[in-house]
């Protein structure tokens, strides 16, 4: 399972990548406007930048809702770095935009699934990714990480190659059952990450072998 970070914040980006289990990073509007980043030139850069501190897949989102703009975002976001992944949301124009931009070699991340049959479309329009959001469907009183295997099981037996990338993850746990359902990239906050680290039993065992290492020093 790849490891993406789900953020726009540079210095958490950079914790991440430091680690070198970083796959690539997931950004939405809403990650960049908490960033603070204003201006599409702006936005521009700060897609750049990513590409340049991490060496794997990007997710840029477009904010154009009708097929032509979001094939004019598309491709202007594509055309940052050969790394760029579209985001392209789950709606009519989005699916027809993504059969686009599939045919026109331009690698594309499908979010805001929340469904088996948004992910059906998602495939068959030829989405490198699709986003099923794990967290939110939890938070609405349903099971996200049931919609995983659900999608994994369809997919296997029907051979589509889109990558399922599980996204709102919301704790280490989420991340675990992610790799127990097969999902092929598990995009993450960096506290969910460095959650995966811990475990009182390693800190208790540490503590003890660094003190008798003092015995023999
Ligand atoms: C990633 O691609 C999604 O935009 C993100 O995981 C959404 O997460 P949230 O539900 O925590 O906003």
């Amino acid at each position: 399972m790849k490891f993406f970070i789900d953020t726009a914040n540079l210095a958490q980006i950079k914790e991440a990548n430091d680690l070198g289990i970083l796959d690539g990073v997931t950004t939405n509007p809403s990650l960049m406007a908490k960033e603070g980043v204003k201006g599409n030139d702006a936005v521009m850069q700060h897609y750049k930048t990513i590409c340049e501190m991490v060496d794997g897949d990007i997710s840029a989102e477009v904010i154009s809702t009708d097929f032509e703009n979001i094939i004019a975002e598309g491709k202007k976001l594509a055309a940052i770095h050969k790394n760029i992944v579209v985001k392209v949301p789950m709606i009519k124009d989005g699916i027809k935009a993504i059969k686009w931009f599939s045919d026109n070699g331009i690698r594309t991340n499908c979010t805001l699934v929340f469904s088996a049959g948004q992910a059906i479309l998602a495939a068959k329009a030829g989405a490198t990714y699709m986003s099923p959001f794990i967290g939110r469907i939890d938070d609405s009183g349903w099971d996200g990480m049931e919609l995983i295997h659900q999608i994994r099981q369809i997919y296997s037996i029907q051979g589509f190659k889109t990558e399922i990338l599980a996204a709102s993850i919301r704790n280490p746990n989420h991340i675990i059952k992610c790799a127990e359902a097969g999902a092929d990239v598990c995009t993450c906050p960096l506290d969910s990450i460095l959650g995966l680290l811990k475990h009182p039993l390693t800190d208790i065992g540490l503590a003890k072998f660094l003190e008798d290492a003092q015995k023999f020093a």
